[in-house]
């Protein structure tokens, strides 16, 4: 493998970056300074450090990201003209094989994980594991306490499918809240609000699991997991969560 593809693996630096930080001296191949980024490395033979911290090999990258409305959450872009999220990342990203673990709709903003670990996006998503999902929304009317109690334990949409419970938080009169899913049905919570005769008007989801937006002010921000988040999703997708 090429030690610059090793240390974007790793999420410390982008490939650019690698090549500059290679050249400057401050990346060690087995205690030697290697100014050559694109040679190549065996991750598990090879000792790489990066100003002296010793860098471990992720086989797999997760990449939390702040969806601006206008994109797609597909990893390509297909018959669609309008931007996919990939397009957000830099170049050597959009090659490792990055998808959206779930979809979000195009007007929809907020949390989206893009991962190329399959088996665990899969878990994530499956409907055993219950993996809370927090929205923030706006409505055309306010919901009324008998709405939110329907909706709470469990609507039935118009295709007949009747939802999990969910969980809402709205002020009395408010025509904006939060509600917490734990299911990812297409485009379940506007079907939901259709089903009690409202209509959604802006969607943008704050919390995916132990994720939330925290580091990401701004549409299109993007950064890596740290390795305890990692480690909180492998156990979010190891066991059924409430
Ligand atoms: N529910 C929706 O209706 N849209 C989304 O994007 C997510 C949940």
């Amino acid at each position: 493998m090429r030690l610059d593809k090793f240390i974007v693996s790793t999420g410390k630096l982008s490939r650019s970056e690698a090549g500059r930080a290679a050249r400057s001296g401050r990346i060690l191949v087995d205690g030697i300074p290697e100014k050559k980024a694109d040679r190549a490395i065996d991750p598990e033979k090879n000792d790489i450090t990066l100003d002296g911290e010793l860098l471990t090999y992720r086989k797999f990258t997760y990449i939390l990201m702040n969806k601006p409305d206008g994109y797609i959450s597909a990893s390509d872009s297909g018959r669609e003209t309008d931007p996919i999220v990939l397009t957000l990342l830099p170049d050597e990203l959009q090659r490792i094989g990055l998808f959206p673990c779930g979809r979000l709709d195009k007007h929809t903003t907020g949390l989206i994980l893009l991962t190329n670990n399959g088996a665990l996006a899969h878990r994530l998503l499956s409907p055993r594991h219950h993996v809370a999902k927090r929205y923030y929304y706006t409505s055309k009317f306010s919901l009324t306490e008998e709405e939110i109690a329907t909706l709470q334990e469990g609507v039935t949409l118009e295709d007949g499918y009747v939802t999990l419970p969910a969980v809402i938080e709205q002020q009395p009169g408010a025509t904006e809240g939060y509600i917490t899913l734990t299911e990812g049905k297409y485009h379940q919570i506007k079907r939901m609000l259709e089903a009690v005769h409202n209509k959604i008007l802006t969607l943008e989801r704050v919390t995916f699991g132990p994720l939330t937006l925290q580091g990401l002010p701004r549409r299109g921000d993007w950064r890596y997991l740290n390795d305890e988040e990692i480690r909180q999703l492998e156990a979010h997708g190891q066991s059924p969560l409430t």
